[in-house]
């Protein structure tokens, strides 16, 4: 187990070397994600809408098993637009050539394996919209990280802020006030979960939107 010192918050103790995890998680944002989730865990399970190669799945799994509950990961694992073949963030380690698709569920795997977290975290290969059909478990924390268009957040945001229970969390990344800081997508669904008067926002922690529902 790796102590991860931290200056604003108590120390974590995560099972592997978080940084050699692909991901987009600074470990600020990491930490608070694991404290929050330490204390949801307690009240039910948690649900995060990307996991990519599992570096958030990571932190709230390892939040998730010290309180004897469970992380569902919905991710397609096919890639969000930034992801695919000549744009920005493309991992041609994570493209499976067969099927000229991405694919990082080998990834995700690998690091749940790694981190002894396969009888705690529960993957779903699947799109958030598809998921989200028949959900109805109340989910003491959703963390959504999938893809950043508006139609992409606006349909996390709409699939899964209704499943929070009372005193929950919603959490969302890339959340920037500032528009040359970032996108756009995630920080309007963070402004809509208060305008709905459901939610009341904590401090951001980097570009993490943190949300209690009331
Ligand atoms: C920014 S990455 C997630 C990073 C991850 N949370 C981490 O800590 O490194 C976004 C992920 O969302 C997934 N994704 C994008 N759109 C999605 C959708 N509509 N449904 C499910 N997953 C989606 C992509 O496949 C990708 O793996």
């Amino acid at each position: 187990m790796l102590p991860i010192a931290n200056n604003s918050l108590s120390s974590m103790t995560l099972p592997i070397d978080i940084n050699g995890v692909k991901g987009f998680l600074d470990e600020q944002e990491g930490a608070a994600l694991y404290h929050h989730a330490v204390a949801a865990a307690k009240m039910g399970p948690i649900l995060e809408v990307g996991s990519y190669c599992g570096k958030s799945s990571v932190y709230l799994g390892t939040a998730c098993k010290l309180q004897q509950n469970i992380l569902f990961a919905v991710d397609h694992h096919r890639g969000s637009e930034e992801h695919q073949v000549g744009e920005e963030y493309h991992d041609p380690d994570l493209f499976d050539a067969r099927f000229s698709k991405m694919d990082s569920f080998p990834q995700f795997r690998e690091t749940l394996a790694r981190a002894n977290l396969e009888d705690v975290v529960v993957p779903i290969v699947a799109s958030s919209a598809l998921a989200a059909r028949h959900w109805s478990t109340p989910l003491a924390l959703v963390f959504i990280d999938g893809g950043h268009s508006m139609e992409a957040a606006l349909t996390d945001y709409r699939s899964w802020a209704g499943h929070v229970m009372r005193g929950g969390l919603l959490v969302i990344h890339d959340v920037f006030p500032n528009p040359a800081d970032g996108g756009r997508p995630p920080h309007e669904i963070w402004k809509l979960a208060q305008q709905s008067g459901l939610f009341e926002a904590l401090p951001l922690v980097k570009s993490l939107g943190i949300l209690r529902r009331l």
